[in-house]
């Protein structure tokens, strides 16, 4: 068991909105239990490159409302590699920092545990990420964020998707996981969706495409941009192939989805996953995850995040295709 004097906190992978409210809940949870608390700037290449601020009470006012990070965020290749790990562990033990908070996806859970495995580090994962596809939990914080990004842009191209009588295909994020793009899709009436972990029988949504522009109705269709076919470009030449690219159009909403401030869901995840990564840490735990399950904030072994991704609510998209019979 180790027992924590001091503590740092990174942010890494794709950073979500709710990040900055995590990490203030993180810092002072630490200062009302007496730790000192860093912050590691631009995640992983921070502990290597020695990029440290201490962080105080103050130093994390008027953040929660803010979206991405105020420590910065990155991919670090370095960190796949042992000598690099080595260099971050002795920039932590200088600073006598024995609990390390990640706050990121899957990817940078794993480096975390190796981490761990190798030095004598207390981790701690909070996900975030705004794929929310992170095995053992329900929810990752910015999820919330994404989605009603993309509900309130599905919003406005439906505006002019009915008044021109289109099918609109509106690619969001999601490279490895449709859980965003199933979650959209169901909350925003699209009529269609396309997701990576499904391949979807083209016949069949050229027939309702085809069905949709005779009726002179209009259409959205949700495409994750690592759909098995490729993203919504590859779908639209598909659909020209068959004389029928003149009535679509694609929209790729883009980072604007990571953006802006969290909404109410990922304030209050982020405030509540910080606090008890903090107290975590204090209880002598390592290699834990903290999440939700029904409704409930818990931790979890970390292995659970590396085991596979989670993948959305399958029923939604027999939903999905229910409500979009005509
Ligand atoms: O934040 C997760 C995610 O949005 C994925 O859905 C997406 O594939 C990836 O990040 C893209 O991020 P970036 O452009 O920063 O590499």
């Amino acid at each position: 068991m180790v027992k924590v004097q001091n503590i740092a906190v990174l942010t890494s992978g794709g950073d979500s909105p709710g990040m900055n409210a995590a990490i203030r809940s993180v810092v002072r949870a630490a200062v009302y239990h007496g730790l000192k608390a860093y912050g590691v700037v631009d995640g992983f290449n921070g502990l290597i490159k020695d990029e440290f601020v201490e962080l105080g009470y103050s130093d994390v006012s008027n953040i929660l409302q803010t979206g991405g990070t105020i420590l910065g965020t990155a991919r670090c290749k370095e960190f796949h590699e042992k000598e690099f790990r080595k260099e971050a562990y002795e920039n932590l033990n200088k600073r006598n920092i024995d609990g390390l908070i990640v706050i990121g996806g899957d990817g940078s859970f794993t480096g975390a545990t190796i981490f761990s495995q190798e030095h004598p580090i207390a981790v701690i994962g909070i996900p975030g990420t705004i794929d929310n596809d992170i095995n053992g939990t329900d929810y990752s914080i910015g999820f919330d964020t994404a989605v009603n990004n993309i509900i309130e842009a599905v919003d406005k191209i439906r505006d002019t998707a009915a008044s021109h009588h289109r099918i609109f295909l509106v690619e969001v994020m999601g490279n490895n996981s449709g859980v965003l793009a199933l979650n959209v899709a169901a909350a925003s009436g699209a009529e269609e969706v396309f997701m990576p972990e499904k391949k979807e029988d083209m016949e069949e949504i050229r027939g309702k495409v085809e069905r949709a522009i005779q009726a002179n109705k209009s259409s959205i269709i949700i495409v994750a941009e690592g759909d098995q076919m490729g993203g919504a470009k590859e779908i639209f030449n598909y659909l020209g192939e068959y004389d029928l690219a003149d009535k679509v159009r694609i929209s790729v909403l883009g980072h604007i989805q990571r953006g802006g401030n969290p909404t109410f869901l990922d304030r209050l995840n982020a405030t509540l996953y910080g606090e008890k990564a903090i107290v975590s840490l204090i209880k002598g735990k390592s290699n834990l995850m903290i999440g939700h399950q029904q409704n409930k904030i818990v931790s979890m072994d970390l292995k659970l995040a590396l085991e596979k991704k989670s993948i959305g609510n399958m029923d939604y998209l027999k939903l999905i295709r229910k409500l979009s019979v005509y």
